[in-house]
């Protein structure tokens, strides 16, 4: 069976200046009546150069704690990098149907890498506005180059490089989160199975939509992942719900935005916050995103840290396989 791409939705859409009823959102949802519209409090910014690096962790963790998010400039990835990857992955969407389709998930597989659209509708028969391509970048043993595209041909050096930067930024910044709980370094990421872990990047792509007050791109979720790293284009659409609301993510050029996902917080034992967000679209504009998250592999089994839990730190989760963990967290089932 052909699998409907909202990048084709999109195109008839805009000539029939409506979209079809699945992907328009419930009251509850719909953005045009649940986004915050009095004054916006900014996702904390955290400059990565700052020399006084007690002054670094002590922002990271406050970020973590209070929202489980927040932007890091002067992140040591260089801002031409960041251009090739959104350069690549642009082109790749660009490139007529067939094309993309070589890349495509296929129907029988039991992993989430390749082109595709969600299929599964979600509570409430909703759709999302959104085409996505999900591959491994690291470590090279996890690596299928299967769902790399071919096309454009420098996409494999762009993200090879891209992946050893996105690898040192995310130590990094598990380093300083690990600091920021009293322990040592490399603490968080040996949680996460070390070297073992699997980098996963994600291109979303969010065609232009007539209602994008009707529609949501990704909605409500937290990330599975560790932590995510992310680089959208300059189209505006990250939300974040904090204090009850959803809020706009201020858009910085070159930023990278970092999500605290299910692991850490569990990892932590719930000091460190995971972040629920969503995505709007837009009337006229193309919206990409490339997040890459840093999960644990398969067998890892992730629980509090005990370094982190004691007499009158009860541990607050109970320890679970990643693979098992997904597999409940996507099929709704008890995390008790
Ligand atoms: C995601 C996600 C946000 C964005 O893909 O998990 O939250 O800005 N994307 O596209
Ligand atoms: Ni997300």
């Amino acid at each position: 069976m052909e699998i409907e791409r909202v990048q084709d939705v999109s195109s008839s859409s805009l000539l029939a200046e409506s979209i079809p009823s699945e992907f328009i959102r419930t009251e509850k949802e719909q953005p045009a009546i649940t986004t915050f519209r009095g004054p916006t409090p900014a996702i904390p910014v955290v400059d990565l150069s700052d020399p006084d690096e007690e002054n670094v962790i002590r922002a990271v963790v406050k970020a973590s704690k209070e929202w489980g998010i927040f932007q890091v400039i002067n992140h040591g990835i260089p801002t031409e990098l960041i251009q090739r990857l959104q350069e690549v992955g642009r082109k790749f969407f660009e490139l007529p149907s067939s094309e993309k389709e070589t890349v495509a998930k296929p129907e029988d597989s039991k992993d989430i890498e390749g082109y595709g659209t969600k299929l599964q509708k979600e509570v409430e028969g909703k759709k999302a506005w959104v085409d996505h391509l999900f591959h491994r970048i690291w470590p090279p043993s996890c690596v299928n180059y299967r769902f790399w595209p071919k096309n454009p041909p420098e996409y494999r050096e762009v993200n090879e490089e891209y992946a050893l930067h996105v690898k040192k930024l995310s130590e990094t910044l598990l380093g300083l989160l690990s600091e920021g709980l009293g322990l040592r370094r490399d603490a968080l990421k040996e949680g996460l199975g070390g070297e073992l872990a699997e980098y996963m990047m994600k291109i979303n792509y969010y065609p232009p939509c007539p209602r994008p007050d009707l529609a949501l791109g990704v909605p409500a979720h937290t990330d599975l992942s560790g932590i995510t790293l992310l680089v959208p284009n300059e189209v505006p659409g990250l939300q974040v719900f904090k204090d009850d609301h959803w809020f706009d993510a201020e858009y910085i050029p070159s930023a990278v935005i970092v999500h605290i996902g299910d692991q850490i917080l569990r990892l932590s034992n719930g000091r460190y916050k995971n972040v629920l967000h969503r995505t709007t679209v837009d009337k006229d504009k193309t919206r990409m995103s490339w997040p890459v998250f840093l999960e644990p592999h398969r067998e890892m089994i992730v629980g509090p840290l005990p370094e982190l839990t004691g007499d009158d730190n009860p541990p607050k989760f109970k320890p679970f396989a990643f693979k098992d963990y997904s597999y409940r967290k996507l099929n709704k089932l008890p995390l008790e």
